[in-house]
């Protein structure tokens, strides 16, 4: 959460930070700020978007060689002008850009102002900004060393960026579990919470490690220590980013597109990894580490949100195909729950940015109780990926609509290779059955591509229906509840539309209750092991006048008579149906948002990135 850009070189700071900011807007976007250094330190901030603060910048003096940006996802403090970053220092020398929260400002800002300072916001990062001033003006320090002083005395996350007007050719920057990346141009330099506003300039990148603090300076230097003080080699990345995978390419929205990358990325994510032809399964990270795997006591998953769902489909696979016991928990909770965990027990984080807070708090645990750590991530070189002891990248690319779409398939791809990889290393998936399902995995890509092409009409055709709708109910059963989760998650966060997930047998055990003509039932009905028992769960809807729109295999005769609408999925083994049957959902919930005029790619209250608790 929160977006940090800075530049510091011979170009112009502006232009390369607010492009950078649109950028990086997905990670927050309660208001933006610049800061630039032209003889004074001048600041400009706004609330909302950045194209409110681009519009307010028009007649400001805004050049200057050495800046930087901020987009935030308000946590202290309301969104508004005053709390947006870049915040000041007393004396107005400082300024400084902050991602993250500081947890002991309290105790700091009750201390400054006993030395007399005084704020004019309500955020933990003014407090920061005058612990560094303060450090800096009773010891006569530089910025770097006020700056990493300060570092010592705050409890929380952090990634910051700092100028000051006495030191003008200089920024630092420094990381706390936010990540930040470096970026290294000719005698300049980008620094950015991810690499997305970078990569159009350079593909040379420092990924700034826990608790370092680097100083860059307009004459090229780059000197990196850790926050203790002690000296650090800056180990260089080269970036494999390509700039049309940050553009909208003719779609109104990411997350339309990435909908319809998903034959690709699924596809991507299988390349090198798989051969029905040679029956066989690499995968890289598990390989070292597939034997301690397979004789784990328990595999324990650990997500937040969309992640969490592919977590249970894996649950459903490991279990039936690998028979490894498995447990899904949310990060959130297990982090505070003590667990009983040792080094028999693999933890398994499944996160798309690799960034979430929660998510990264587990597995430090689970690391420390001794548990091998595994990481299931998209953002490559993000903190789970380092932080772990292996770990897969599913290769889903850049994801930039908040809402998840292909970064859950492809999580899902890449489990589903593990449950089939696990168990064909144990033996207790036939062989045949083996190659069979990985002949029919080869053609999922294909049978997504035509079913993106099938339903595509049908589903905006179905959101005119239901999109006045105030609640939704998504059923599905074995294998289809994660999916019916996802779906309700995705038409939540996108069209503000109440929806819940349930197995569809639980419905009579409660929400029934809610069952009207006006309640749109989703039900996600591919699954042909209980497909007696799902058309009875569609019938007891149908009976107290709920809307039925059902998920079928293609040619599905019984459902069709009972539903009020049925979107087919081409044929597929079960195993892979969740892959397919999410698409729908995922353009339902799309045009469901643009008939009710919502922002898709910037929800309200939302944010890409979590990186708090
Ligand atoms: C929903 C969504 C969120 C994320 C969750 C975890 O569409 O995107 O629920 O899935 O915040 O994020 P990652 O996967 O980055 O750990």
């Amino acid at each position: 959460m929160c977006g940090i850009v800075a530049y510091v070189g011979n170009k112009q700071a502006y232009p390369i930070l607010i492009k950078g900011l649109k950028r990086l807007e997905y990670r927050g976007y309660d208001s933006a700020g610049i800061a630039l250094f032209n003889d004074e330190i001048n600041i400009y901030k706004k609330k909302g978007k950045v194209a409110n603060l681009e519009e307010y910048t028009e007649d400001k003096n805004i050049s200057g060689h050495i800046g930087m940006g901020h987009t935030r996802w308000a946590t202290h403090g309301k969104p508004d002008d005053t709390n947006a970053h870049p915040h000041k220092s007393g004396n107005s020398d400082l300024a400084i850009i902050h991602n993250g929260i500081i947890e002991n400002y309290a105790p700091l800002k009750e201390a400054l102002i006993n030395e007399g300072h005084v704020f004019e916001t309500e955020t933990d990062t003014e407090v920061l900004i005058h612990l560094i001033e303060e450090l800096q003006k009773r010891d006569n320090l530089s910025i770097e060393e006020a700056t990493r002083l300060a570092l010592t005395k705050v409890i929380g996350a952090f990634a910051i960026v700092v100028m000051d007007k006495k030191d003008p050719g200089k920024i630092v920057a420094a990381r706390k579990a936010s990540p930040l990346v470096i970026g290294i141009g000719d005698g300049e330099f980008y620094i950015a919470s991810d690499a997305t506003p970078i990569v159009e300039y350079t593909n040379q990148v420092v990924y700034l490690k826990n608790e370092e603090i680097a100083v860059l300076t307009n004459t090229g230097e780059f000197s990196l220590k850790t926050i203790s003080n002690i000296k650090q080699t800056p180990s260089i990345q080269e970036l494999d980013l390509k700039i049309e995978e940050l553009e909208k390419g003719g779609y109104d929205y990411f997350m339309l597109k990435e909908i319809h990358e998903q034959p690709k990325t699924i596809a991507d994510g299988m390349r090198g990894r798989l051969s029905a032809e040679e029956s066989w399964i690499r995968l890289g990270g598990l390989e070292e580490f597939e034997n301690r795997i397979t004789k784990a006591k328990r595999l324990i998953f650990v997500a937040c949100g969309t992640s969490w769902h592919s977590g249970m489909i894996a649950e459903y696979l490991i279990e039936e195909y690998a028979r490894i016991n498995v447990e899904v928990e949310y990060a959130s909770e297990f982090r505070y729950r003590n667990p009983v965990l040792d080094e028999k027990d693999v933890v398994i984080a499944i996160s798309q940015s690799g960034e979430t807070a929660d998510t990264l708090a587990a597995l430090e645990m689970a690391k420390e109780k001794g548990a091998l750590t595994y990481g299931i991530v998209n953002v490559v070189g993000s903190s789970i990926a380092r932080l772990t002891d292996a770990g897969s990248y599913i290769h889903a690319g850049p994801e930039i609509g908040v809402a998840s779409t292909k970064a859950f398939t492809g999580q899902v791809t890449l489990l589903t290779m593990m449950a089939l990889s696990l168990a064909h290393k144990k033996g207790t998936l036939p062989k045949s059955d083996y190659s069979r399902l990985l002949a029919e995995f080869e053609n999922v890509p294909v049978k997504i591509e035509k079913l993106l092409k099938s339903c595509d009409e049908q589903c905006k055709f179905i959101a005119d229906k239901i999109a006045s709708a105030s609640n939704a109910l998504y059923l599905g059963r074995g294998l289809n509840f994660p999916v019916a989760l996802e779906g309700a998650l995705k038409l939540k966060e996108i069209s503000y539309i109440h929806a819940e997930g349930y197995p569809a047998a639980e419905m009579k055990h409660g929400p029934i209750a809610l069952i009207d003509e006006n309640m749109p039932v989703i039900v996600t009905a591919s699954n042909m092991s209980s497909y007696e028992k799902i058309i009875s769960n569609i019938q007891e809807v149908k009976a107290r006048k709920g809307y039925v729109i059902a998920i079928v295999p293609e040619g599905e005769k019984e459902i069709k008579k009972t539903a009020d609408h049925i979107i087919e999925i081409p044929e597929t083994e079960e195993i892979f149906t969740p892959l397919l049957t999410v698409i729908p959902l995922q353009l339902l919930s799309y045009y469901i948002a643009i008939i009710r005029g919502c922002n898709v790619d910037q929800p309200r209250n939302l944010a890409k990135s979590v990186t708090v608790e």
